[in-house]
């Protein structure tokens, strides 16, 4: 027999505000309906990540630009960061995660029907990281994708994936954070040298029937006329490559620091209030809060201002750095090895970044 929407959606047409937690006032860039319709829940069957071996400490940099390790350690709770070599791209380190999470899932490269890879530091313009990715990792059934949202990247991808698996059009994706900032760094600025880092993650997304695990909210923001705050000019149809471009280090990372930091602090607060109310959860059933790893101070700001414990918030930023879209996904992959989220934990991932753009999802394990 078949289903109304009603009996397949039981959160079509209720109050949304009968969840709500302590709200952190912010006008427009709703992107995502509250309360949101649920068809086939988006599980999370396996996670992995990658970084390179070469660790950059703060000493090092002290090396490199007028910094010290007592300044990055007291603004941003950075101790070290992973670099890449100069031969590594993107797809080195996506392949090794995604079979990492493949085989924590427990299935083959030839069962995934989709990749979504996040990232601005691709191998390449195009063809996409992801195609590469497919090709490598033997994915040869999957459709393949890149999502381009700065370091809400990931939250942007998992976002996406969960449409596919919501509606019945894909059993299997595979979602992947991967950035070589490393490789778009002017290692002569120190205002944002000292952050960036490379890395990957990525996570296994299954199908099921079962409502009460799996992504059970997400919540995607951007505001495009903050752009200039954190881009890379050159690169692209506006300014191709030249000498002129080169010579004016136009294909680095430019940052406006100060100015991101108040908004990301914000938007973050906002984006966990709303997956949190289109989820009908309180602030108290989330077990593990997995912020965007940008600067310790961005993280506890967001925690206080929501009103969340520190203890139940996931720090790995004094090891990784900034890998931007990467930093959610290792750090839920390392809470789960840890033994930070078990069957029935709520996990909420919330990300900032270019663009700019922000967002959050709720998992229930
Ligand atoms: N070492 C020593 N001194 C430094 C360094 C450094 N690495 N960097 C900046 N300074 C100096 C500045 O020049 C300034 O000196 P002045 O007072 O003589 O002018 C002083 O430190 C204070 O600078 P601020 O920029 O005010 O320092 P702040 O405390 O704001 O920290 C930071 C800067 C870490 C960049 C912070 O603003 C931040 O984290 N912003 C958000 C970054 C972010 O979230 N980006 C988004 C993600 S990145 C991505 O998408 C790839």
């Amino acid at each position: 027999m078949i289903k109304t929407v009603n009996e397949v959606s039981p959160l079509i047409g209720t109050n949304p505000d009968s969840g709500a937690v302590q709200t952190v006032p912010f006008p427009g860039h709703t992107s995502v309906p509250e309360p949101e319709p649920r068809l086939l829940s988006a599980v999370v069957a396996g996670t992995g990540f990658d970084v390179p071996e070469r660790i950059l400490t703060n000493a090092d940099l002290e090396q490199l630009v007028a910094t010290s390790d007592a300044w990055i350690t007291e603004r941003t709770g950075m101790k070290e960061r992973r670099i890449a070599a100069p031969d590594q791209a993107a797809s080195d380190f996506a392949l090794r995660a995604s079979q990492r999470a493949l085989a924590d899932a427990g299935i083959s490269a030839e069962e995934v029907d989709l990749i979504v890879v996040a990232t601005v530091t691709g191998d390449m313009p195009f063809p996409s990281t992801s195609c590469i990715l497919q090709h490598r990792l033997g994915a040869t059934r999957a459709a393949a994708m890149d999502v381009a949202a700065g370091c809400s990247g990931f939250i942007y991808a998992l976002a996406t994936a969960r449409q596919f698996i919501a509606t019945g059009a894909y059993k299997t994706v595979l979602v992947v954070g991967v950035e070589v900032l490393s490789k778009i760094t002017d290692w002569t600025d120190r205002g944002t040298c000292v952050l960036l880092a490379d890395g990957a993650g990525a996570a296994v997304l299954r199908a099921s029937a079962d409502r009460d695990r799996g992504v059970v909210a997400s919540y995607l923001g951007a505001d495009g006329s903050r752009g200039d705050d954190l881009f890379m000019p050159a690169g692209g149809s506006r300014i191709p490559a030249s000498v002129e471009s080169v010579q004016q280090r136009l294909h680095f990372l430019k940052m406006n620091g100060n100015a991101i930091f108040k908004v990301a602090v914000r938007r973050m607060a906002e984006s966990v209030n709303r997956v949190l109310r289109a989820a009908r959860l309180k602030a108290e059933d989330i077990k593990l809060l997995i912020p965007h790893q940008a600067n310790l101070r961005i993280i506890e700001a967001t925690a206080k201002l929501l009103g969340f414990p520190m203890e139940r918030v996931f720090v790995n930023i004094q090891k990784y750095a900034n890998t931007s879209s990467a930093t959610t996904i290792i750090a839920l992959d390392e809470a789960r090895r840890a033994g930070r989220v078990l069957a029935g934990d709520v996990v909420v991932l919330v990300a900032f970044g270019a663009g700019l753009t922000w967002g959050g999802v709720a998992i229930r394990w």
